[in-house]
């Protein structure tokens, strides 16, 4: 297939070395000037590909995007007019809500969206160490896309596991969930994700996580507030040496997910009725970091 990855950070460099490896014709597009970008995963020989062809996109069978959901809609609006009608374009990153505006704009287009648990994380640019074999879910975010279950397949062999969900927004909210309880309180605090199985957090994890189950049930995924508690640790435990997503953004002064995590669950809130003290209170104090970030 002609695949195009968007963003080579730590996910998209895993993906676009192993799909290049699997046989596909890859190209990269990226932030970065120069014709070709030279990727590699652990110690493995270097692969290098295009970068930034306009013909590639053209071609493209697959666009996979893999950067933070805030950068998605602009990204891809740069390149707009050069995606093919029927290309496939599937997101993969944290949070939810840019389904919906990418599929206004590319309204032919079958659009897919992902999660993945792989652990990846770049040592330097263009270089990513993959330290987590994980497992990716994919499914179809509008009717042009129900026919694309072949594409979980294709991501299978070349980097498994890969499942097709016919639920896929399931499966996304039990990811925001996860996102919404770890993310903010290990950026606040800048901790690793082990620090939160301590007693001092324990009744702020409950709270967050009670929210959002009032929040699913509302939108029609009900889940067991203890089976998503259950979730939530066992995240904790398995990556306890990690430090989350945000923790770094905060870390390094980048612009945060917050917005499509705690904060597409607040809108949803609203929408219901719902309190959500508890991730308001989160979502607040990431907020307040991030905007004296951008005015120092
Ligand atoms: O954003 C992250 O860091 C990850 O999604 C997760 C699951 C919280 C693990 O660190």
């Amino acid at each position: 297939m002609n695949i195009v990855v968007v963003g080579p950070g730590s996910i998209g460099t895993l993906w676009a070395y192993k799909l290049k490896q699997a046989g596909h014709k890859v190209s990269i597009q990226s932030r970065v000037d120069g014709d070709t970008l030279s990727l590699t995963i652990n110690d493995q020989r270097p692969v290098t590909l295009p970068n930034n062809h306009l013909r590639q996109i053209a071609d493209a069978d697959l666009i996979l995007v893999t950067l933070k959901a805030w950068q998605v809609s602009s990204a891809l609006n740069q390149i707009r007019s050069h995606i093919a009608p029927e290309a496939m374009i599937l997101l993969l990153h944290n949070g939810m809500g840019t389904a919906e505006s990418v599929s206004q704009v590319f309204s032919s287009n079958p659009i897919l969206l992902g999660t993945t648990t792989h652990g990846a994380f770049q040592p330097q640019k263009h270089h990513s160490k993959h330290v987590g074999l994980g497992q990716t879910l994919i499914g179809a975010h509008n009717h042009q896309a129900l026919q694309c279950g072949f594409i979980a397949d294709v991501l299978n062999h070349a980097l498994p596991e890969c499942i097709w969900q016919n639920n896929i927004q399931s499966a996304l909210w039990n990811k925001l969930a996860t996102n919404c309880a770890i993310n903010p309180l290990t950026a606040l605090h800048n901790i690793r994700n082990g620090a939160l199985s301590e007693m001092q957090y324990q009744e702020t994890l409950d709270q967050i996580v009670l929210e959002v189950s009032q929040v699913m049930a509302c939108e029609g995924f009900a889940v067991a507030q203890q089976a998503l508690r259950q979730q939530v640790d066992s995240v904790i435990e398995k990556t306890a040496e990690n430090y989350s997503s945000m923790q770094q953004d905060i870390f390094y002064q980048r612009p945060t997910e917050i917005d499509f995590i705690s904060g597409y669950l607040l809108n949803c809130a609203r929408k219901h009725s719902i309190e959500t003290p508890a991730n308001q209170k989160l979502y607040t104090a990431i907020k307040q970091i991030e905007n004296i970030g951008s005015c120092s």
